[in-house]
This record gives structure tokens, C-alpha cells and sequence, in this order.
């Protein structure tokens, strides 16, 4: 197993996190994670694992049942929730833009409820919609309904950067796209956190996404973490059966994808 990193390169730990429903059932059953400041962890495991449920930890949509998640140092419940939302991106399936708001609207949305004046927003969300690729004179006074999925895909990306907050929640962001399209914005998006040095939580039940996008994984099974590490120790030395047979095809992925990213 790796060493585990140093507490000032952590980001988000999620400490022993159990959460019971309301209605009696235990989604997770005692996880601890680390996402490293200025890396890409994917979130992985089959559906209903708890992998959304461990992301809506961090942003305080779920809190903990016992346990605590750890962001910047502080734990989540002793943050306001509002001013944890703010801090972070997040991106979810079908990117979650507001109907009735153009796309430069919606792109603006955190840094108006922020306070960021009308000029700085403007330019910031023009900045962004450039840097996922989309001319801002084009789409910007449109509305998400005017918009092509992949292109709403997008705008929920440069919508998560607008407020250049340091970490970003993906929630299945590139689900329901065409290969093609899905693998040109994984690969996109990967340099542009590369470059600028964000660190990222994607959760995705996508082997083939995670291994393109992340540096470290971390495999859910009913509620617990059954491994995390990178995506080679998961080839050289699967936890137990489950992860060799998640993972039974990745030597085809990065076969396919010429091994650059194992
Ligand atoms: N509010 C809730 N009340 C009761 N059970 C819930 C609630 N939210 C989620 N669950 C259950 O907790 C488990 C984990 O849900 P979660 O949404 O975290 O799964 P997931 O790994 O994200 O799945 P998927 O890949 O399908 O999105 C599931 O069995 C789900 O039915
Ligand atoms: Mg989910």
C-alpha cells in the first residue's frame, strides 16, 4: 500500500463516515478516504455502492450518521453549509443549470451569490466558457434548452470553475454523451486541472473514464471502501475478488488507449 500523504497535502479525508437513511438503510459502512490537494481522485463501484452519498459529504447535502469528513482542515460540521457550498465546484450528471438563466447566468451564478461585481462576473464567465471550449459571444445569451448535451456539459464544467474555486465535485459529469464527445472533454478537462492545479473528486461508475482522468482510485463496494491506491496497484494487486474482476478489464483499456495512462 502507499505511504498515506501528510496531513498539509490532504484536501478532503473522509474519517470512518458511516451513514444510516432515515428509513434504516446504511449506505456506508465506515470509509476512510484522503483526496490529495491538486489531484484528480475517482470514485468508483457499481450503482447503489454509496459513491454519491460519500461526494454529498463534502458539500454537506449528507452529513455523516458518525464520522466526520474533513475539508481544508476543518470538519464539515463545523463549517456553515452555505459557505462550504461556495468554497467548492460541482458538477453533476446533466450538468443541473438553471432553466430560466442564460448560459452566462448560470456560469455566474456563485460569484454573483459571492458578491462579485457584474464586470468581473461577466469577464470571468467569458474566461471560462473559453477554457471548456465554447465561444462566449455564441452561446453565452442562450438558454440550456438552446444548447446540445455536450454543450450543457460544458457550461456546468466552466460553471464549477467560475468562482476558481480550489476543489471540484463531479457527480457522473460526462454521462450521456457519445464516446467520442465524452473522450474529448475527459481529455480537456484533464489538462485544464493539470494546469491549473485543482484538486478534483469525479464519481463515476466509468473504469475506462477513471483510469484516463485520475491519479489515485478508490473502489466502493455496499458501503465500503474495498481498495484505493493508483490505477496500477489495482492491476499488480487487486484487494480481493471484487476489485480483480472490476478491474479485469482495464489491461484491454489501456491496451486500447496505447498505456499512457495505466
Ligand atoms: N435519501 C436516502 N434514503 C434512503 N436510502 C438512500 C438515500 N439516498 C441513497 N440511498 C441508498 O443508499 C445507497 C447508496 O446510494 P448512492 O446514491 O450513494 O449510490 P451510488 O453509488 O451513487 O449509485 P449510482 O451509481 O446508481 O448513482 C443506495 O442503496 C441508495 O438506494
Ligand atoms: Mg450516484
Amino acid at each position: 500500500m502507499p505511504a498515506p500523504p501528510d496531513a498539509s497535502e490532504v484536501a478532503v479525508a473522509w474519517k470512518d463516515v458511516r451513514k444510516v437513511f432515515a428509513d434504516g438503510h446504511q449506505a456506508l459502512g465506515g470509509v476512510s478516504l484522503d483526496a490529495r490537494k491538486g489531484e484528480v481522485l475517482a470514485i468508483l463501484g457499481t450503482s447503489g455502492s454509496g459513491k454519491t452519498t460519500l461526494l454529498k459529504m463534502v458539500n454537506r447535502l449528507n452529513d455523516p450518521t458518525s464520522g466526520e469528513v474533513v475539508v481544508g482542515g476543518k470538519p464539515t460540521t463545523a463549517w456553515d453549509p452555505i459557505a462550504l457550498r461556495l468554497s467548492m465546484g460541482y458538477v453533476i450528471q446533466e450538468a443541473g443549470l438553471m432553466p430560466h438563466m442564460t448560459i452566462e447566468a448560470n456560469v455566474g451564478l456563485v460569484p454573483k451569490l459571492k458578491g462579485v461585481d457584474k464586470a468581473k462576473r461577466t469577464a470571468d464567465a467569458h474566461r471560462c466558457l473559453n477554457l471548456v471550449g465554447l465561444d462566449p459571444k455564441l452561446v453565452g445569451a442562450r438558454f440550456p434548452h438552446q444548447l446540445s448535451g455536450g454543450q450543457r456539459q460544458r457550461v456546468g464544467v466552466a460553471r464549477a470553475l467560475a468562482a476558481d474555486p480550489d476543489l471540484i465535485l463531479m457527480d457522473e459529469p460526462f454521462g450521456a454523451l457519445d464516446p467520442i464527445t465524452r473522450r474529448e472533454i475527459q481529455d480537456e478537462f484533464r489538462s485544464l486541472q493539470r494546469d491549473l492545479g485543482k484538486t478534483v473528486i469525479l464519481v463515476t461508475h466509468d473504469l475506462r473514464e477513471a483510469c484516463r482522468m485520475a491519479d489515485h482510485l478508490a473502489l466502493v463496494d455496499h458501503g465500503r471502501l474495498v481498495q484505493a491506491g493508483r490505477p496500477a496497484d489495482f492491476l499488480e494487486r487487486p484487494a480481493n475478488e471484487f476489485a480483480r474482476s472490476f478491474f479485469q478489464d482495464a489491461r484491454a483499456v489501456t491496451a486500447i488507449d496505447g498505456g499512457a495512462n495505466p
